[in-house]
């Protein structure tokens, strides 16, 4: 792996504008992602050549960054160009198994008699189709991982890229609403699964799919909705897809909320497990999850804190980091590369920030 640390020369960047690479600052801490405007603190930085990029090469440890065994023109205008997942947070050996299965099913859909199409969605209401796409890919790969075989998996994806079809029904401007609801406004987004079930029912759909749709809101202690079901109670199916949509609407940005670094969503869920989801699905997504993504800053269990520079999908808790600084919170001069995968006596014992996450000022969680 080739890494440089170098200071950005003052002429690269401009207030205002652009900025060409990630900088860092010369703890370690990204400042500003790449594309992001520089701010006139930032060019501050700059110019007192305090300022860093890093620049390495993504080793085939975690391989290319979008959407695996998809060029773009391959998307072309499939609806998976708009999934926001991709191998930066989602294992790359899982992201390949899942994506041909999801493109099958998808165009299944599509063919299926008494489906109106994806559009029908997509125009009433943009968030959930969306939404429901980035659920399915999800669930998909929490699908793989317990062992589904390529039939089962069809039903799941396809039971989960309708899971949400129940809300064509709820105006769309209450879908939306950045305020509070009144209580006749959330019992009516509350109708969606048995509302969405019963559209679908009357077009002939299989079970597995159909029960994902009205069962999605139940909760493994029975808390959930629309029936309290329990346990076993819940369709498989649905057990896996209620614990896929709760990551994606925790992590995703609304016009009244910023969604929740992914790490941290990870971390609700897991809290949740055996009380609100089923624990084999909440492992699952636990181990699909890449936990520390590339240029997350990381505190190891040495005090030191660094950067995560490369991951490797076999041993998704390892991750290389480059220290940049020592555990009194000393710069590091030089290069000083922590292999986690070699080195067995460290570890993680805190992410201080994600890098899935535009800023996350002060966010600190233990492991
Ligand atoms: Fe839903």
């Amino acid at each position: 792996m080739k890494l440089q640390i170098v200071p950005i020369q003052i002429d690269t960047v401009a207030p205002g504008k652009p900025s060409p690479f990630d900088l860092f600052d010369q703890g370690g801490y990204l400042l500003l992602e790449k594309g992001q405007a520089v701010t006139a603190q930032v060019f501050d930085l700059a110019h007192k050549r305090k300022l860093y990029s890093v620049s390495y090469e993504w080793s085939e440890l975690t391989g290319p960054k979008r959407l695996v065994g998809f060029k773009d023109s391959q998307l072309g205008e499939s609806p998976l160009r708009h999934i926001r997942y991709d191998s930066n947070l989602i294992r790359i050996d899982y992201l390949k198994q899942a994506l041909p299965i999801l493109v099958s099913s998808l165009q299944e859909l599509e063919k299926c008699h008494g489906f109106p199409g994806f559009s029908w969605l997509d125009n009433h209401d943009r968030h959930t189709y969306i939404h429901s796409l980035n659920v399915a890919l999800l669930a998909t790969i929490i699908g793989i991982y317990m062992g589904y075989g390529i039939k089962e998996l069809a039903y799941l994806a396809s039971g989960a890229v309708l899971h949400d079809w129940g809300k064509l029904l709820v105006p769309r401007e209450i879908l939306n609403k950045p305020s509070a609801l009144s209580p006749e406004e959330f019992q009516l987004i509350k109708s969606h699964p048995v509302r969405g079930e019963l559209v679908l029912r009357d077009e002939g759909w299989p079970d597995e799919v159909l029960r994902v749709i009205r069962e999605h809101h139940e909760r493994w202690g029975g808390q959930g909705y629309p029936n309290g079901l329990r346990e076993s109670e819940i369709h498989p199916n649905a057990q896996i897809v209620a614990v896929a949509d709760v990551f994606d609407a925790l992590t995703e940005d609304r016009p009244y909320k910023v969604g929740l670094a992914p790490y941290h969503a990870l971390e609700m869920i897991l809290n949740g497990s055996g009380s609100s989801y089923a624990p084999e699905v909440v492992r699952a997504l636990r181990s699909c999850v890449l936990l520390y993504p590339e240029h997350s800053t990381v505190t190891l269990s040495s005090g030191e804190t660094g950067v995560v520079i490369a991951l490797d999908p076999v041993l998704p808790t390892r991750p290389v980091v480059r220290i940049m600084a020592d555990r009194q919170g000393r710069p590091v001069r030089g290069e000083k590369i922590m292999d986690l995968r070699e080195n067995r006596t460290l570890a993680v014992s805190a992410i201080t920030f994600d890098s899935n996450r535009r800023s996350h000022p002060g966010f600190t969680s233990g492991i």
